[in-house]
């Protein structure tokens, strides 16, 4: 796969990519991401990529010149099975838009900043718009760091143990069990008996039912989405 990352500031998204699992999907030649510096694309010896916006106002605004160029260089590399927009008032990102995601060949992200970008950006260029949630950040650079690790995650071959991401929190409609590791006893607080019984299908069926209840207990919403009962 390879992730184009379209952003004013790329040093906010060099260590997010370059540690634990991410980074060794690079290794392995899984997913190759691509972070593109907006200024070096800027119309002016400035290398100026916002400006102040028409009918006046507060904040600066994203100018489209910088991300057409850009996206024109890019797209006589490959063509983009999405363009996405990184906006507080997107499509809310959750796990089936990872799983989704995690399919396409090539995804190209675009981080606003300021008071977002020229409006001809989103109704021109790009194919959908991704919220992480319904706050506001500075800018859509750890929204994008968020999405591509959750999507990068989940591209076979990522994480060595393959049943490990299916498992997840949500690839169910559940939210995980609870898990323990050595010591079996800690200030004397326990490691549930069924843990350490060896029993297989019996961890199975606890480890099923505590992520019900953890599910009905957290995320009521989620468990009658799921119709669980
Ligand atoms: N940019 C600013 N806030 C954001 C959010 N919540 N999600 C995605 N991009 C954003």
């Amino acid at each position: 796969m390879q992730i184009d990352i379209l952003t004013l500031h790329p040093d906010l998204l060099q260590s997010p990519f370059n540690c634990s699992i991410v980074n060794r999907a690079k290794e392995k030649g899984l997913v190759q991401i691509n972070l593109h510096n907006l200024h070096d694309f800027s119309p002016n010896k400035w290398r100026k990529a916002d400006d102040y916006p028409f009918g006046g106002g507060a904040g600066m605004v994203m100018m489209i010149e910088p991300i057409d160029k850009c996206l024109t260089e890019l797209k006589k590399q490959r063509g983009y099975d999405e363009l996405i927009y990184l906006s507080p008032d997107g499509e809310l990102f959750d796990q089936k838009l990872a799983n989704e995601l995690s399919l396409k060949r090539n995804l190209c992200f675009i981080c606003g900043h300021y008071k977002g970008v020229d409006e001809r950006v989103r109704q021109h260029l790009i194919t959908r718009e991704i919220s992480i949630g319904d706050y506001v950040l500075t800018g859509g650079e750890l929204a994008a760091a968020v999405v591509v690790d959750s999507i990068v995650r989940l591209i076979p071959g990522a994480i060595s143990d393959e049943t490990s991401a299916l498992t997840d929190s949500f690839q169910d409609g559940l939210v995980s069990p609870p898990v323990y590791t050595r010591p079996a006893e800690y200030n004397g607080w326990k490691v549930p008996d069924i843990l350490l019984s060896g029993h297989r299908q019996k961890i199975d069926e606890w480890r099923h039912e505590q992520s019900l209840e953890r599910t009905k207990q957290r995320r009521p919403e989620l468990f009658n989405q799921n119709n669980q009962e």
